[in-house]
């Protein structure tokens, strides 16, 4: 290698993050995302209320107050958001399976940041045999950290999400291994998923089911693996 192609290289290695700003932002706690200006806003509904992350476009967190108004079966209601560590929070009488409509207000150090976001009302599906067994086990073993919605809680991601869609990454081999081990965290900011111990082997094919049906139901149908985030060797699991 000669020293032109060698500082070609140092050149390369010593690109700035701010390269990979048009890259999507990764909603490290299962929320949706939207930019304003150059930082993005990650918003999620939780059951009773909401949570906001305002991030650079470097992913520190920025400091900021302010607002979100909630539109929630044709009433308005608007909501202070206090500071809690990094993010927002505010308490509103909004269910994760509700169809909500919100419009954040925040000031960040002077700087007005503005965002919409919008989620559609959850689909209850009808269950065949098997995906109404696996109902009540998702109910009792995932639901305190995947939510009673399966869109997700403080504690764990949303499962009705592109990223465990069949077909992708995480297909169906793939989340059967989760269920009956568990996994590192990996995607997400929420850390490890324990190994569920209520879980009896052979049950795990009935929570996909249910898993899946929700899925179909509510628009999470097969993604090209390409709706996962470029993370090195994540899409096929290799590292697993
Ligand atoms: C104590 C909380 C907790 C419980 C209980 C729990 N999970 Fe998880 N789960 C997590 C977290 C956290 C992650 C995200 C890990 C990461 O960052 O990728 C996760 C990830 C997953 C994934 C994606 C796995 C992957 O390869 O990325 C699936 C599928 C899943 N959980 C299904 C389930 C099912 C089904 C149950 C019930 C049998 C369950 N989880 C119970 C916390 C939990």
């Amino acid at each position: 290698m000669n020293t032109s192609s060698l500082s070609l290289l140092a050149a390369l290695v010593l690109l700035p993050a701010p390269a990979f700003a048009h890259q999507a932002a990764i909603p490290f706690f299962g929320g949706q995302i939207a930019a304003s200006g150059d930082m993005h806003v990650e918003f999620a509904i939780r059951d009773g209320g909401v949570r906001v992350w305002l991030r650079d476009h470097a992913e520190k967190p920025v400091a900021a107050t302010g607002k979100v108004t909630l539109l929630l079966g044709g009433a308005k209601s608007e909501i202070t958001l206090r500071a809690e560590g990094d993010r927002l929070v505010g308490e509103a009488p909004v269910k994760t399976a509700d169809k909500v409509v919100a419009v954040l207000a925040l000031n960040a150090g002077g700087k007005a940041v503005s965002a919409r976001f919008a989620q559609e009302a959850l689909v209850q599906p009808g269950l065949n045999a098997a995906a109404s067994v696996g109902q009540g086990l998702f109910a009792a073993n995932c639901a305190s950290c995947h939510g009673p919605s399966l869109r997700g809680t403080d504690q764990g991601p949303p499962l009705l999400h592109a990223w465990y869609a069949a077909g992708s990454g995480h297909d169906d081999t793939q989340v059967l291994k989760v269920i009956g081990n568990g996994t590192s965290g990996h995607m997400w900011k929420f850390g490890d998923m324990p190994k569920p111990e209520g879980v009896k082997a052979g049950q795990e094919q009935d929570i996909l089911a249910y898993i899946r049906a929700m899925q179909a139901a509510n628009g999470i149908g097969s993604a090209p693996a390409a709706a996962m985030p470029a993370m090195g060797d994540h899409q096929g699991h290799a590292g697993h």
